[in-house]
């Protein structure tokens, strides 16, 4: 394999109001990619892009077969009459599970749901089952979008450290997700998309320099935290948060037992591209 992995040149992907467009982007061999920016921004737009599952305009080279990706996408649909031993077999393509195969359903969390049907899984433990299906296998490119939303803070984790175990410096990782930690713990560079566009690519460490506030959404409202700055913006519960600042407040959300969502990153473009709204709500 050539060190250039995927190569987009001049792509465009047109819906209706939505435009992606991509000048230039090289991933290479062994990254381990994060890719960020807000709901709608064309994240999982991107990844279909690169995988040619929807239409582009301009070039996209890509130095791998369908058979070295391991991809799961925000929606699967698995057939919901399996059984989960059956479905794993099935997909691995083989008879029996033998000790090391049990040893890594284990380590998933899966032992005791073997024998149940798909449809009668948790939203949680369908997860956790797509995620070692998707893994399974040899593949040297990773591609996960948004897999631990739904999970719970523990099984997110659980199954993060997993990823950034089973990427060894063999693999190529392609990571998108709203939650900061994982993309601190599994990746080391960061895309950043905004409205359709790259904002920025590099290094997380240098990036992360240039980010001075994370933006938290909760379900509840949290008055009492001098930590953030909270504001209520289209009914949302939106909270400021400067990165000096942020262990405490995922701390403190975890001790009142508050969900947090949704962190998005913010440097000074991708405040004024993006966050229009915020900006007018709070100065
Ligand atoms: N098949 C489609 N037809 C028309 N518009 C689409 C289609 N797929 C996506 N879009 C639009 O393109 C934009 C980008 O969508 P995309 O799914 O790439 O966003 P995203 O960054 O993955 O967001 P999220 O964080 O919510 O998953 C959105 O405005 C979306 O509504
Ligand atoms: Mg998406």
């Amino acid at each position: 394999m050539e060190k250039n992995l995927i190569r987009f040149n001049d792509v465009r992907v047109k819906y209706k109001e939505f435009e992606l467009y991509c000048q230039e982007l090289s991933i290479s061999k062994y990254d381990r990619i994060g890719i960020v920016g807000s709901n709608g921004s064309g994240k999982t737009t991107l990844i279909k892009a690169l995988m040619n599952l929807i239409k582009y305009e301009g070039e996209i080279k890509r130095n791998i077969t369908k058979d070295d990706v391991g991809i799961l996408m925000q929606s699967n649909n698995v057939s919901d009459l399996y059984k989960v031993k059956e479905l794993i077999l099935l997909v691995i393509n083989k008879k029996i599970l033998n000790k090391k195969l049990l040893l890594e359903i284990e380590k998933f969390g899966l032992t005791n749901i073997l024998n149940r049907r798909i449809e009668h899984l948790s939203g949680g433990e369908q997860q956790k089952l797509l995620i070692f299906l998707s893994i399974y296998g040899n593949k040297n490119l990773l591609i996960f979008d948004e897999i631990t939303t739904g999970l719970d803070y523990s099984s997110r984790n659980k199954i993060i450290n997993l990823i950034n175990d089973i990427v060894d410096s063999k693999k190529t990782l392609l990571l998108v997700s709203h939650y900061f930690k994982e993309i601190d713990v599994a990746t080391s560079k960061i895309i950043v998309i905004d409205k359709g566009r790259i904002l920025k690519y590099g290094n997380l460490n240098k990036l992360n320099d240039l980010i001075n506030d994370i933006i938290f959404k909760t379900e509840s409202e949290i008055k009492d935290l001098s930590l953030a700055k909270s504001y209520i913006i289209n009914e949302e519960n939106i909270h400021l948060v400067n990165k000096n600042n942020l262990n405490n407040f995922i701390k403190n959300c975890e001790d009142k037992n508050i969900q947090y969502e949704k962190i998005i990153f913010k440097s000074e473009r991708i405040f004024l591209h993006s966050m229009v709204e915020v900006t007018h709500a709070t100065i």
